[in-house]
C-alpha cells in the first residue's frame, strides 16, 4: 500500500500549473458516446478518475489514441457496448454518467451502482427521476442499475435536492430526446457548464448551463469536435490552502479566479492576502492566521470538496472557528486524523468547532477520501517532523502529480510502499 511521507513546517514557495478539471472530465468523457464521431479531449488531469472513464469507453468499443499526456482522440463511432462492466462502475462514482449518456444514445444502460469516495448515503433517486420523466424504466437488481427507454421524450423536471451528478445526467439523457427538456433547481457548478459547453460544440441545443434553470431541446444527432476542459478548481483551491497553511507564497497558474472566489473570500477572511490576476491568483500568508466561519453550499457557495483543506487552515487559526457540512453527512473523519495531530475540535452533528492550536505535531494518519487525504497532506506540510499519510489511493484518484507539484513549491513529500523505504526517508531527512 503506497503512502505519503512528508516532512514539514516550511513555506511553500513558488508557481504551480493546476491541471483540466476532474468532476468536468467525468462528465465529458462518457457525453462523447453521444457525439458518435471522433472527438479530441484537452486538457485531461493524468488521474485515476480519468483512466478509469477511459478504460470503460474502450471496453464499451470506442477507439482512443493518446496524443500527450493530457490529450485523448477517442472515436465513438462504432461503439456498441451498453454495459459498464461492475468492477469498473464501482470504481468511481462518476460512472453513474455512463447511464446518462448509453441511454441516450442507445436506449438502453447497465452500471453497478457507484462507487466513488464513501462521504454517507449517496442516494442517485434524483438521477433515476428524470430518466423516468424521460420515459425510461428502471431497475436495481444486485447492485446493478439498468435503465431502458423505446424513446425519450422532453420533460419538465424539478430537482428535489440541487444535486451535480443528476443536473449533468439530466443534460446528458435530454439532448437527444424528442422536445424540450427544462431542468429547474440545476447545480451551478463550473464542471455543469463545462459539461453543457462541450455538448453544445457537439451540436446540441442546451441553455442556461450556470443558472438554475436549463432548458434543452433535442437534437436527432450530434457529431464529434475538439474541446479543452477547464482548470480544476478544487485542485487549485487545494493549492491556495497548502500556501496558507504554510504561510507561503504561491502563484497558481491556469485557473479561472471567478471559480475560486468562494475559496478566495473564506481565506482572505482568514488573514491571507489572495492577488487576482488573468488566470492566475497568488496566495501570500503571513504571521497567525485568523479564525472565520464556514458553511459549505452548493456553487457558488463554498464547496464542500474544500471543507477538509480549510479545516487545516482553521485548526491552525487564532481563535475559535466553526465548520458546518451541509452537503454530505459523513466528510468530517478526516478532523480524527487532524486530532491525532494536535489539532482541538469537537463535532456536533454536521458541525465542528475548532479551537486554533499554533502547531500540529507529525504523526501517522489515514486519508480517509479524495479531499480529506489531500487536508492530511496540506497538514503534513505545515507540521515540522515525520507525518506519514496511508491510503493515497483516494488521493491519486483526483491530483495530477501531487507529490511532485508539491515538491516544485520546496514541499517535501515522497510516495513509498513499505516501512524500508520510510526508513530510508526519515535517514534522508535526518
Ligand atoms: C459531485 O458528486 C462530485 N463528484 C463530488 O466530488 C462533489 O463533492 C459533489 O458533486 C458536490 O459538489 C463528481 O462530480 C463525480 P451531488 P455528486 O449529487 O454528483 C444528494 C470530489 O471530492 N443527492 O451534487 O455525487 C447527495 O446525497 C467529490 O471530487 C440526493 O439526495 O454530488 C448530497 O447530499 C466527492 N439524490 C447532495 O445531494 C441524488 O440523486 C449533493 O450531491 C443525488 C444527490
Amino acid at each position: 500500500m503506497e503512502k505519503f511521507v512528508i516532512t514539514g513546517g516550511k513555506p511553500l514557495r513558488g508557481e504551480v500549473t493546476i491541471s483540466g478539471a476532474k468532476n468536468a472530465a467525468v462528465g465529458i468523457l462518457p457525453a462523447t458516446i453521444l457525439a458518435a464521431d471522433v472527438c479530441v479531449v484537452e486538457n485531461l488531469p493524468d488521474i485515476s478518475d480519468v483512466a478509469v472513464s477511459l478504460k470503460i469507453l474502450s471496453v464499451l468499443g470506442a477507439q482512443i489514441r493518446m496524443l500527450d499526456r493530457n490529450t485523448y482522440e477517442i472515436d465513438t463511432t462504432h461503439l456498441t457496448g451498453t454495459n459498464v462492466p461492475d468492477d469498473l462502475s464501482r470504481q468511481m462514482r462518476a460512472s453513474y454518467y455512463f447511464l446518462g449518456a448509453l441511454l441516450s444514445r442507445f436506449g438502453k444502460a447497465q452500471v453497478a451502482m457507484p462507487g466513488g469516495c464513501n462521504l454517507g448515503p449517496r442516494p442517485i433517486d434524483q438521477h433515476l427521476k428524470v430518466f423516468s420523466a424521460l420515459g425510461a424504466e428502471d431497475s436495481v437488481d444486485y447492485g446493478m442499475i439498468t435503465v431502458r427507454a423505446k424513446e425519450l421524450n422532453g420533460a419538465h423536471i424539478f430537482f428535489d435536492k440541487v444535486s451535480v451528478g443528476a443536473t449533468m445526467n439530466g443534460m446528458l439523457s435530454a439532448v437527444m430526446a424528442k422536445g424540450q427538456t427544462i431542468l429547474e433547481n440545476c447545480a451551478k457548478e463550473p464542471h455543469v457548464v463545462d459539461l453543457a459547453n462541450f455538448l453544445n460544440m457537439c451540436g446540441a441545443d442546451v441553455r442556461g448551463a450556470g443558472t438554475d434553470v436549463i432548458k434543452v431541446r433535442g437534437v436527432e444527432k450530434m457529431h464529434g469536435c475538439t474541446y479543452s476542459i477547464i482548470p480544476d478548481q478544487i485542485e487549485a483551491g487545494s493549492y491556495m490552502v497548502a500556501a496558507a497553511a504554510t504561510g507561503g507564497d504561491v502563484l497558481i497558474k491556469n485557473v479561472t479566479p471567478k471559480h475560486l472566489e468562494p475559496i478566495t473570500a473564506k481565506l482572505r477572511r482568514a488573514g491571507i492576502t489572495v492577488e487576482e490576476f488573468d488566470d492566475a491568483v497568488r496566495v501570500v500568508a503571513k504571521g497567525r492566521l485568523t479564525s472565520t466561519q464556514v458553511k459549505t453550499l452548493p456553487y457558488p457557495g463554498y464547496p464542500t470538496d474544500m471543507q477538509p483543506q480549510i479545516g487545516v487552515v482553521l485548526a491552525l487559526a487564532k481563535g475559535t472557528s466553526t465548520i458546518t457540512e451541509s452537503i454530505f453527512e459523513n466528510r468530517f473523519k478526516y478532523l480524527d486524523e487532524l486530532a491525532r495531530m494536535g489539532a482541538n475540535i469537537k463535532v456536533e452533528g454536521n458541525s465542528a468547532t475548532i479551537e486554533g492550536v499554533e502547531k500540529f505535531t507529525a504523526a501517522r494518519v489515514s486519508a480517509p477520501d479524495l479531499r480529506a487525504g489531500a487536508a492530511l497532506c496540506i497538514a503534513g506540510l505545515a507540521t515540522e517532523g515525520i507525518t506519514i499519510v496511508d491510503d493515497i489511493v483516494y488521493i491519486q484518484r483526483g491530483y495530477e502529480r501531487f507529490e511532485e507539484k508539491l515538491r516544485s513549491l520546496g514541499g517535501i513529500i515522497e510516495k513509498v510502499s513499505s516501512e524500508k523505504e520510510i526508513q530510508k526517508f526519515k535517514l534522508k531527512v535526518g
